[in-house]
């Protein structure tokens, strides 16, 4: 069927927003600022990228379907909304967006889970409500203006995923989506590159009370040892909506029994003061905590929560996030945790938690393919080599080793747990390959750069008809 084609904006609705002269008219129903994601009906927005000039796609933008382009050059179309500046065109798109909008706004912000818990959100409020998300991990200078300005003027929800490298950057975007709810996931040594201590990034994560609309509310993870340093620079900002969730007595939203599940987990919680279990289709005691977080969001968002609770169960680990695959391999049938996506310090303990807890069948074994974690600055090879202590902890039988930091991991494990290391993890997929066995529980992970997605393809390759086996199925 095909989707419903709305307009989301006009040509004057667009010149006003952006202070740009439209040559013509047109309605748009999307906007896109990359020609191999256009989709018909797309204004183009031609951004001045590091590598690449949008005004030299505006032909094959046109010739897709788009319906006019945003410049800020001279150009012979009439298809055209000329502005001064194209990304300030776009800024301008997104901020007339959130001024139309009178949906109920969350911004998501975290060193781990924005966007499965982004993911979780969109899932259970859809059910309450015209939902609107930004898309993927589109979080930065360009994805939250580029998100908000594709809502829907009709959406009751809208959920924005906000992210940073740098100080400073979290404060302009916050204020330009406004939200209504400010939920910081969690604060640890992610993306640390350019900070000297956890607590400037704690700092840095609560730029985003900076654009919190009057009486809106901060969702804090009470678990978190940053959580008192962020309610004061909440409450700093005139905050008194703090909501605290996690496993702490203190926290409002808070765990009272957690059990794992066939690759999920039954959690009884008090949320707000009412008794509710719920069952979670994701593994690990993180989910657990996100799935908190969420339910909390979505109170303080005006959602009902006993609802979106038991929609959490229909919920699946987001792509490279946990999502489980029974595989039929030569060997036999093999248990795969696809955590490709991206590593961190904090996540890769979480995953390896999950590997711990997952049961291999028969004689299997529990095998971690592990690649480079990026963006952690001088301290990386202490980094790598630490996890060393968690695998021999959480009973792990066989580790694989990719590239230059996984080095230092590989020496620091007992010679018995050594799997195989290899530069690449294209030089490493043949050594798992090898070693599969019946039984075997595997998970893969490291950081989207090091490319461990390869060996995800080629295990769930060997089996063509690969199923997963999250929700039991
Ligand atoms: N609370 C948590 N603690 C530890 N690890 C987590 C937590 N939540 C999610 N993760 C893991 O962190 C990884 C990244 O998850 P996700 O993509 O949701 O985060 P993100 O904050 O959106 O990341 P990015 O900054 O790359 O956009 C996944 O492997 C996920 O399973
Ligand atoms: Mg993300």
């Amino acid at each position: 069927m095909m989707a419903e084609q709305r307009t989301l904006w006009t040509s004057s609705e667009a010149a006003l927003a952006t202070s740009g002269e439209a040559a013509s008219d047109w309605s748009a129903s999307g906007v896109s600022i990359d020609t191999r994601t256009l989709q018909k009906g797309d204004l183009f927005v031609a951004l001045h990228g590091p590598n690449f000039d949008g005004h030299n796609f505006i032909d094959e933008a046109l010739a897709k379907g788009a319906v006019a382009a945003l410049v800020d050059r001279q150009v012979t179309t009439e298809k055209a909304l000329r502005v001064d500046d194209t990304m300030s065109g776009l800024e301008a798109l997104g901020r007339a967006s959130r001024a139309r909008s009178a949906a109920s706004i969350i911004a998501v912000t975290g060193s781990v889970g924005k966007t499965g818990s982004k993911e979780a959100l969109k899932l259970v409020l859809s059910e309450q409500g015209e939902t609107y998300a930004s898309a993927g991990s589109q979080n930065n200078h360009w994805g939250v203006p580029l998100s908000l300005s594709r809502m829907s003027g009709q959406a009751e929800f809208g959920i924005f995923e906000i992210g940073m490298n740098h100080p400073g950057e979290i404060n302009p975007l916050s204020r330009m989506v406004r939200p209504n709810v400010a939920l910081i996931t969690t604060v640890e040594a992610v993306h640390s590159e350019f900070f000297d201590t956890d607590e400037a990034i704690a700092d840095a994560k609560a730029e985003i009370f900076a654009g919190l609309t009057p009486g809106g509310a901060a969702v804090l993870n009470r678990d978190n040892r940053h959580f008192l340093r962020l309610y004061a620079a909440a409450r700093a900002k005139g905050i008194d909506r703090i909501i605290g969730f996690g496993t702490w007595d203190e926290a409002d939203f808070r765990l009272l029994d957690a059990v794992s599940d066939n690759g999920g987990t039954i959690i009884r919680a008090n949320l707000g003061g009412a008794l509710l279990t719920y069952r979670l289709a994701i593994a690990g005691h993180h989910w657990v905590v996100n799935s908190l977080g969420v339910l909390a969001a979505v109170a303080a968002a005006g959602g009902n929560v006993s609802d979106a609770a038991e929609f959490l169960g229909d919920m699946e680990a987001p792509t490279g996030r946990g999502r489980f695959h029974l595989i039929h391999t030569g060997a036999g049938e093999v248990t795969l945790i696809d955590e490709s996506y991206n590593a961190s310090p904090v996540s890769m303990r979480a995953a390896i938690e999950v590997l711990a807890q997952t049961v291999p069948s028969g004689q299997g074994r529990r095998i971690a393919v592990l690649g480079e974690m990026l963006e952690l600055g001088s301290g990386a090879a202490q980094i790598h080599a630490n996890l060393a202590e968690v695998l021999v902890r959480e009973g792990i039988d066989l580790v694989f080793t990719a590239g230059r930091d996984m080095a230092y991991l590989s020496d620091a494990l007992p010679p018995a747990m050594r799997g195989g290391h290899a530069n690449n993890t294209g030089l490493l997929l043949p050594m798992v390959v090898e070693a599969l066995s019946a039984g075997d529980v595997i998970v893969v992970k490291g950081s989207a750069g090091s490319k461990t997605g390869i060996i995800v393809e080629a295990l769930l390759g060997l089996d063509a008809h690969s199923k997963r086996t999250v929700n039991g199925d």
